[in-house]
Formats: C-alpha cells, sequence, structure tokens
C-alpha cells in the first residue's frame, strides 16, 4: 500500500467507522462492529504491514495517526458499550419488575371456614354480654363427668365413648380424659366465678367414634351456660334463635322437644327447621338436631358452690362443626379437614 493509498484508506475507515456508530442500536451489533474496525481482521492489520514499506519521515508521522485512530475507535466503543449497557439493565429492570404488593395479595389464605363460623357464634354471644372460655383437652374426669351429675355407674357415660388417659384410679379428680364436650368448661367456670355468670366455650373434643361422611373421633362444639336470677327457657331460646340467625343470615325456625342429659332438667333437643331443595328439584324442608338444652340441674349448681335456691340458669351445647356443614351444605365431615387448596379456597 502506498502512502496515497494508506492516507485515502485511513480517512475511509474512519468516515465508515463513525457511520456505522451511529446505526448501532443494541450490543450485538456493536460486536459486529468491533469485529470489522478492531478485530483480528480489521483494516489496521494491513496498515501496520504498509507503515514498514514507508519512508522514515512517512513512518514517523503515519504510526502515530495509525495508532491515535485505533485509540479513538477504542474509546468510541468503550463509551457506546458502556450507554448500551445502561439501555439493556433499564430494559430488563422494567420486564423483571417485582409487584410485592399483587405476589402477596395473591398468596393470602382465608380463614377455615370453622374459624370463620366460630367467630360469627362468638360475637353474637359477646354482644349479649357473654365471656368467651377455654379450658383443657385432657380433662379430670370429675370435670367431665361427676360435676355433671353423671356418677361412676351412670349409664350416660356410655352415651359419649370416651379415651380415657390414664389407668383408671377410684379418684375421678385423678383419672383423666379426653373431653368428650364443651360442658365440662362450663362447670369448671362457674366452679371458679360463681353466679351470676354467662360463659361460652368454642371447644374440640374427643370420641371414640368410627370415621365416616358425619362422625369423626374429633369435632368442634360451642357449650355455653347463663346462670343469674328467674332465668327461663325463653331466654334461652331467644339466645339460640339469635345466634341462628346471625349465622344463617335469615330467620331460622326451631323446635324444642324433651331430652335426656343428666345435668340439665328438664333437659332438651332442639332441632332446627331445614329447607333445601330435594332431587325433583322441588322446595322441601325436614328437622335437624341442632343442640341439647335445659335448665341446670341444681345438683350441678351446688357442685360450683351455687345456690339452687337463690340461682338458676339455662345451658346448651351444639356441634360447631355440625353447624358449619348446615350452613355451607358440606356432606362429608372429612372434607373439613383433608386441608385440600382446592376445597379451602371457596370459602
Ligand atoms: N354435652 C352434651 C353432648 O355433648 C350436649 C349438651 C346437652 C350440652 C345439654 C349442654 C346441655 O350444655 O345443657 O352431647
Amino acid at each position: 500500500m502506498s502512502q496515497g493509498e494508506l492516507e485515502r484508506s485511513l480517512k475511509k475507515v474512519s468516515e465508515e467507522a463513525e457511520e456505522g456508530l451511529k446505526t448501532i442500536k443494541n450490543l450485538e451489533m456493536l460486536g459486529d462492529w468491533y469485529q470489522a474496525f478492531l478485530g483480528k481482521k480489521s483494516p489496521f492489520n494491513a496498515f501496520f504491514v504498509a507503515l514498514k514499506d514507508l519512508s522514515n519521515e512517512d513512518k514517523k508521522e503515519y504510526g502515530p495517526r495509525i495508532n491515535t485512530l485505533r485509540n479513538q475507535l477504542e474509546g468510541a466503543y468503550a463509551s457506546k458499550k458502556e450507554a448500551l449497557e445502561i439501555i439493556a439493565l433499564n430494559e430488563k429492570l422494567k420486564d423483571d419488575r417485582i409487584d410485592v404488593t399483587k405476589s402477596f395479595a395473591k398468596k393470602q389464605g382465608t380463614l377455615h371456614p370453622l374459624s370463620q363460623v366460630q367467630r360469627q357464634v362468638e360475637d353474637v354471644f359477646v354482644s349479649m354480654g357473654f365471656e368467651i372460655a377455654d379450658g383443657p383437652e385432657v380433662e379430670t374426669e370429675w370435670f367431665n363427668f361427676d360435676a355433671l351429675n353423671i356418677p361412676g355407674t351412670h349409664p350416660a357415660r356410655d352415651m359419649q365413648d370416651t379415651f380415657f388417659v390414664n389407668h383408671k384410679t377410684d379418684n375421678p379428680k385423678k383419672n383423666t380424659v379426653l373431653r368428650t364436650h364443651g360442658t365440662c368448661i362450663d362447670i369448671r367456670k362457674m366452679c371458679e366465678k360463681g353466679a351470676p355468670i354467662r360463659t361460652i366455650a368454642p371447644a374440640r373434643v374427643f370420641r371414640n367414634e368410627a370415621l365416616d361422611a358425619t362422625h369423626d373421633a374429633i369435632f368442634y362444639q360451642v357449650d355455653g351456660c347463663l346462670v343469674d336470677k328467674n332465668i327461663s327457657l325463653a331466654d334461652l331460646k331467644g339466645a339460640l334463635k339469635s345466634v341462628l340467625s346471625a349465622v344463617f343470615e335469615r330467620d331460622i325456625k326451631i323446635r324444642v322437644r324433651p331430652g335426656y342429659f343428666p345435668f340439665v332438667e328438664p333437659g332438651l333437643e332442639i332441632d332446627i327447621w331445614w329447607e333445601y331443595i330435594d332431587k325433583n328439584g322441588e322446595a322441601a324442608g325436614r328437622w335437624l338436631e341442632f343442640c341439647g338444652a335445659g335448665m341446670l340441674h341444681p345438683n350441678v349448681l351446688r357442685h360450683c358452690d351455687i345456690d339452687p335456691d337463690e340461682y338458676n340458669g339455662f345451658a346448651f351445647g351444639f356441634g360447631l362443626t355440625r353447624l358449619v356443614m348446615m350452613k355451607y351444605g358440606i356432606e362429608d365431615i372429612r372434607h373439613l379437614f383433608s386441608f385440600k387448596k382446592e376445597f379451602l379456597e371457596q370459602f
């Protein structure tokens, strides 16, 4: 390459590189540009070969000019690269943006239907001045049975298949059972606080039952009592109707029948009128057992040091699990405790 050709080539490369750079839009194009002007097969190889054949004077001029052009192109490449990288990063950040609130809201769960209905029931009773009480799941035989007017030999103990926790002794205050009902919590509270008292106890209870669509060995009840002066069955009926109307969000018809529970006299069974659409698509209804209840037996009040001549009161106990199943039309109790997301997501 003569000096004249070198002169023209340098100018051409400089112009083409500058023009080329202007059209570059991304790092890939910039890579190609680099290969073309500064890579292994770039025109600079030819420039340095040409330099060797030039006169000493021309070498002094063209040597530094070739180097300067190369440095300029390297510099232009570096700043273009930096600018493109920032653009690429911003693009990526735009796509990758994490909406923290969105993903959080999506994953948020809901209360289990049992907890929802339990809260509704609690709200209604609290509005009527009841306190919410709790007690131990491993209960003494005395609180579970004896204090409730169910002595050791009483056949009523067979009504509730009991899990005994210890080897039975003769002392019911030392024997322990998994509580078979929530009524023992009423008794504990009456013994602790005396009269007057209004208390309810949502309780997990245990019975040695075979598992099927409507029975489980573990289920939930709400038991409660009210002891004061001149209490009547009308008070009980009013309280239960208020709870049912709140849970079902409509007026619910109830029926009272005589029933037997050793700790209440008279003892009652309370049914609710259940309306549904039958197989033929016709409106139908039937009575469903809802609750055991009654006026507290004088012996029970005496066990808690409450004078039955001064005070009287009612007690009731219903299945919370059963209430939830009625409210949502759940046919199999096992769904409630399956913890299947598809099932629970409906509530
Ligand atoms: N504890 C009884 C049961 O689980 C239900 C019951 C009946 C509770 C009458 C009461 C009551 O408080 O007064 O079968």
